[in-house]
Parts: C-alpha cells; sequence; structure tokens
C-alpha cells in the first residue's frame, strides 16, 4: 500500500486529525519523550495488524500500549501496591510496566502476542499527552522504524523509513530522551530491557537491586543478543582510535578528530539524546566515503550509558 504520508503540525487541528485518523483504524507515528512511536488503536485488530505490517515485524513480538492516565492503566493490568508504588513515582517518563493483563482489559491480543502480561507506559511528552487525551482511549505504539532498523528520533527518520506506509507523522521536534524507555516486569523486579530510566534510580526506588536480563528485544530467545538498530555500514565498539578507512563516533573530549560525538563532555544525557541520529549521519558518511564501516569510542557502563551501550552493541551485533 502506498499513500501519501501527511506531516502533522503539534497544535489542535493536527491532534484532531490525527485523532480521526486514529479512530478510522489508521496509522500515526508520534513523538514521545524516548523515540517516535508508530501509534494504532490498541483495541482494533486491523490497526495492530497494520502496526506489524508496515514494520515488518515478527508477529510474536509484542507491543507496548500507551494511555494517558492511571485509571486507563489500571484498566488494561493488574497494578499490585509495589507497581502502583513505581507507576507513582515515574510515570508520566521514560518507563514501561510488564503486568499481568486483565481478562476485560478490552485490547487486541495481537498487542500482547498471547502472553498472559502487557506492556503499558504513559509517556511524558506534551504532544503524546495531548493526543492520547484527544483520542481518548489506549495507543498500541513500537518505535517507528522499519524492524531491525535505527529507531526514529525526528518526524523526518520517521518519514525516511516509513514514509508512504503510514498515514501521518506528527512532527514534535527531536526527542529529548532519545533511547526507549526502561522495560520493568516485577515480582521479582527485573529490569527486561535498559532504557531512559536509569537501573540505579529504579534500584534506588526499590530499595534493592534489580535482576537484570530478559531479552526484551527477543522474548523468545533469551540471552540471545540479536540484530537490531543496525545501520547500513558495519560497526565497531569500543575504538579509542580511528582505523583508515572507518567513520569515527566519539565520546568526550580525548576523541580529536572524531568525525561525529555524541557528547563532548562525556554528558550521558546529551548522549543518549544524539545517539540514533550520530548512527544515522554517520551511516551517511560512510556511504559517501565508501568508508570500512563505523567506530564508536567507548561509553561507561553507568547511568544512561547502560542504554546506550545495550543499542550499540545490538547495532554491532551479527546481521541476520
Ligand atoms: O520508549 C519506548 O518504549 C518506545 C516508545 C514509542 O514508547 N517504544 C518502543 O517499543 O520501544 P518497541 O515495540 O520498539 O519495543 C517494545 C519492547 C519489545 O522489545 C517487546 O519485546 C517488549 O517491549 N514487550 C512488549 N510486551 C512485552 C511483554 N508482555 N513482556 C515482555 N516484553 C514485552
Ligand atoms: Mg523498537
Amino acid at each position: 500500500m502506498t499513500t501519501e504520508t501527511e506531516l502533522l503540525p503539534p497544535d489542535a487541528p493536527g491532534l484532531t486529525r490525527a485523532a480521526d485518523l486514529l479512530r478510522a483504524g489508521a496509522l500515526v507515528a508520534l513523538p514521545t519523550e524516548t523515540v517516535y512511536g508508530l501509534a494504532g488503536d490498541a483495541r482494533n485488530d486491523r490497526a495492530v495488524a497494520a502496526i506489524f505490517e508496515s514494520k515488518g515485524r515478527p508477529q510474536f513480538n509484542p507491543l507496548i500500549v500507551h494511555v494517558g492516565s492511571l485509571a486507563e492503566a489500571e484498566a488494561i493490568a493488574e497494578f499490585s501496591p509495589q507497581a502502583r508504588a513505581i507507576a507513582a513515582a515515574f510515570w508520566p517518563g521514560p518507563l514501561t510496566l510488564v503486568l499481568p493483563v486483565r481478562a476485560d482489559a478490552g485490547i487486541s491480543e495481537l498487542v500482547t502476542a498471547g502472553h498472559n502480561t502487557v506492556a503499558i507506559r504513559m509517556p511524558e511528552h506534551p504532544v503524546a499527552r495531548a493526543l492520547l487525551t484527544e483520542f481518548g482511549g489506549p495507543l498500541a505504539a513500537p518505535s517507528a522504524n522499519p524492524s531491525g532498523k535505527i529507531s526514529p528520533t525526528t518526524a523526518g527518520h520517521v518519514l525516511d523509513g516509513l514514509g508512504g506506509r503510514i498515514a501521518a507523522v506528527i512532527d514534535g521536534g527531536p526527542c529529548a530522551v532519545g533511547v526507549e524507555s526502561t522495560i520493568l516486569s516485577l515480582d521479582p523486579p527485573r529490569m527486561l530491557r535498559p532504557g531512559g530510566l536509569p537501573a540505579e534510580v529504579l534500584e534506588e526506588a526499590l530499595g534493592a537491586p534489580l535482576e537484570l536480563g530478559g531479552n526484551a528485544e527477543a522474548p523468545n530467545a533469551p540471552g540471545q543478543l540479536s540484530s537490531h538498530y543496525a545501520p547500513g555500514a558495519a560497526v565497531r565498539l569500543g575504538a579509542r582510535e580511528v582505523g583508515a578507512d572507518e567513520v569515527w563516533i566519539g565520546f568526550g573530549p580525548g576523541c580529536a578528530g572524531a568525525d561525529l560525538s555524541l557528547s563532548p563532555t562525556e554528558d550521558l544525557v546529551e548522549a543518549a539524546a544524539n545517539l540514533f541520529s550520530a548512527l544515522r549521519a554517520a551511516d551517511q558518511l560512510a556511504a559517501e566515503r565508501r568508508a570500512r564501516g563505523i567506530a564508536v569510542a567507548p561509553i561507561p557502563e553507568h547511568g544512561l550509558g547502560r542504554a546506550i551501550n545495550d543499542r550499540l552493541r545490538r547495532a554491532a551485533a551479527p546481521r541476520p
């Protein structure tokens, strides 16, 4: 299917148009504080099926449900007292909770891909919140990129990957966080994906160390590092210097001569916000120069560095 993808402004008429499209079962990409999401009505089987179809996403990989209020979340998932406390502390924000799905949740079974749990989050971005209010229901939304490719942090990135395949994208400017939400399951607390809310912050709130693991990017292949976030060029990690024929993505003041820098001042928040744009820009440079690959400077494994390194390891993983 090819249609012209509408580029909508983040104002009242743009949001009204977006909500009308969603009610008709069409797909709309929307800005969140983490990355752009490809939204469809979570209660509409055809809309949810169209999300998988337009991304080329394997059907066994379940989607995150986005809600505008705690009441909506509680109508979909079972909240324990601990889940309620975590939601109260970190929502709206870059945290997804995996909770038991309610029998009367009313969402498409394609969203959970047959699991008895549902991944749910309340985004903080004002445009996402305004759209959820205007639409008045839950939105299923994976990142708005073709499956396996680099996640989008601008409306332009969305159009590059999915233009002509989706009804519209709302332009809310660049995403402030820049990496996807942290995914947490409870009983016991386990971080399924490092993301925009640092593990240390969650551990402090829980008062206990987090178990790590599961593999949220491939729930049926625990522990396997699957290729994801992949640029066209090969990626080499931990690069303290650049090789001949490589494009170098630096981090910190020690990377003079880097082609791009995630953060000249070693600021991990800035680095996360720049990550996906930098990978795209490096990929373009590599193609222009016919370079051998992309080399990325080492990133410390704390705070948002964990999410950055997770995405980089997947970008560097062997391709299928
Ligand atoms: O920041 C984000 O989380 C973005 C924005 C758009 O909200 N969304 C996002 O969605 O990253 P997506 O589909 O690219 O990643 C969702 C992840 C997948 O790795 C999926 O396996 C996992 O969530 N997931 C969904 N439901 C799950 C469940 N019931 N149990 C375990 N993992 C689940
Ligand atoms: Mg994704």
